[in-house]
C-alpha cells in the first residue's frame, strides 16, 4: 500500500473483460485480477462501463463494489444511464470520460469548456451523493480552467498523445506534450484541483509523468494486462510501482 504523499497507483483491469469476452466465456474474471492488483499493491481500481459494454459489464461493476477493499473508479460517460448507476452503486470515485461507439479506445480528452453548463449540472448529484468526481481531460488551459469552474474535485490528464508519440519516436513533440502535461498539472493544482493522469502509460512512459510533483495519481491498465502475459500481473505491478517511486525519489 501506498504510503501518504506518495504516488498513488490505479490499476485498470478493462482488458481482462476483453479477454474474456473474446470468447464469451466466464474467465478470465475481472474481480479476481482486481484482487490479485490489491493483494500486489494496487491503491484502488479502476473500470470502466462503456455504453456498448464492450469489456466491463453491470455484474462486474456489482461484483467489485461489493469485492473490493481499495477504492473503485468508475469511468463512465457523462450520459443519463451511467449517472443512474454511479448513483445507484455510489463508488468512491467516478471518472467522467467521453466516449464514443466507434473509438477503440478513449481517444480524446471530455470538452469541458464547450459543455459547461450540462457537465456542472451533470456531477452535481454526484458529488452531492459523495463521490470524488474527475473529468478525464487534455492537457489544455480551457479545460483545467472549466473544471474547476464546475466544482471537479479532480482532473485526470490524459496522456495518450504523450505515449503515443514516443513509441512513434517523435521525441521532440513528445517533449513539448510532457511540458504541456507539466503546465496544465501545476495549473489545476493552483486552482485546487487533484491532479491524476493516465492512459497509453508503459514501463518506457511512466517515469517523466510520475516525476510531476502535483500528480497524485495514475492510472494504467491496457499494458499491465498485457505484461501479465509474460510476467504475470504481481510482477507488473511491482515493477511499474518501482519505477514511478524511482521517478519520484
Ligand atoms: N484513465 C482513463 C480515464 C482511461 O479512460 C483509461 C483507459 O480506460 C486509462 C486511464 C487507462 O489507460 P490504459 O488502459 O491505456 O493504461
Amino acid at each position: 500500500m501506498t504510503q501518504p504523499g506518495q504516488l498513488r497507483l490505479g490499476v485498470n483491469i478493462d482488458h481482462v473483460a476483453t479477454v474474456r469476452n473474446a470468447r464469451g466465456s466466464a474467465y478470465p474474471d475481472p474481480l479476481r485480477a482486481a484482487l490479485l492488483a490489491e493483494q500486489a499493491g494496487a491503491d484502488g481500481i479502476t473500470a470502466h462501463l462503456r455504453e456498448d459494454r464492450r469489456h466491463i459489464g453491470d455484474a462486474d461493476i456489482e461484483a467489485l463494489i461489493a469485492g473490493l477493499s481499495v477504492p473503485l473508479n468508475f469511468e463512465m460517460a457523462a450520459t443519463d444511464e451511467m449517472q443512474k448507476i454511479a448513483l445507484r452503486h455510489v463508488p468512491h470515485a467516478v471518472c467522467i470520460v467521453p466516449e464514443k461507439r466507434e473509438e477503440r479506445t478513449t481517444e480524446g480528452g471530455l470538452e469541458v469548456a464547450r459543455e459547461e453548463n450540462r457537465l456542472a449540472h451533470y456531477i452535481a448529484p454526484l458529488r452531492a451523493a459523495g463521490c470524488r468526481v474527475s473529468l478525464f481531460i487534455a492537457a489544455d488551459i480551457a479545460q483545467v480552467e472549466a473544471a474547476a469552474r464546475i466544482g471537479a474535485q479532480v482532473v485526470e490528464l490524459h496522456t495518450g498523445a504523450y505515449c503515443d508519440l514516443h513509441h512513434e519516436g517523435k521525441f521532440a513533440e513528445r517533449d513539448a506534450e510532457l511540458a504541456r502535461l507539466r503546465e496544465m498539472s501545476a495549473l489545476a493544482h493552483s486552482l485546487g484541483l487533484e491532479v491524476h493522469a493516465g492512459h497509453g502509460l508503459t514501463f518506457d512512459t511512466v517515469k517523466p509523468v510520475a516525476a510531476l510533483p502535483e500528480v497524485m495519481e495514475l492510472n494504467i491498465g491496457h499494458f499491465l494486462i498485457a505484461e501479465s502475459i509474460f510476467i504475470g500481473l504481481p510482477a507488473a505491478l511491482s515493477e511499474m510501482r518501482r519505477l514511478m517511486d524511482e521517478a519520484r525519489a
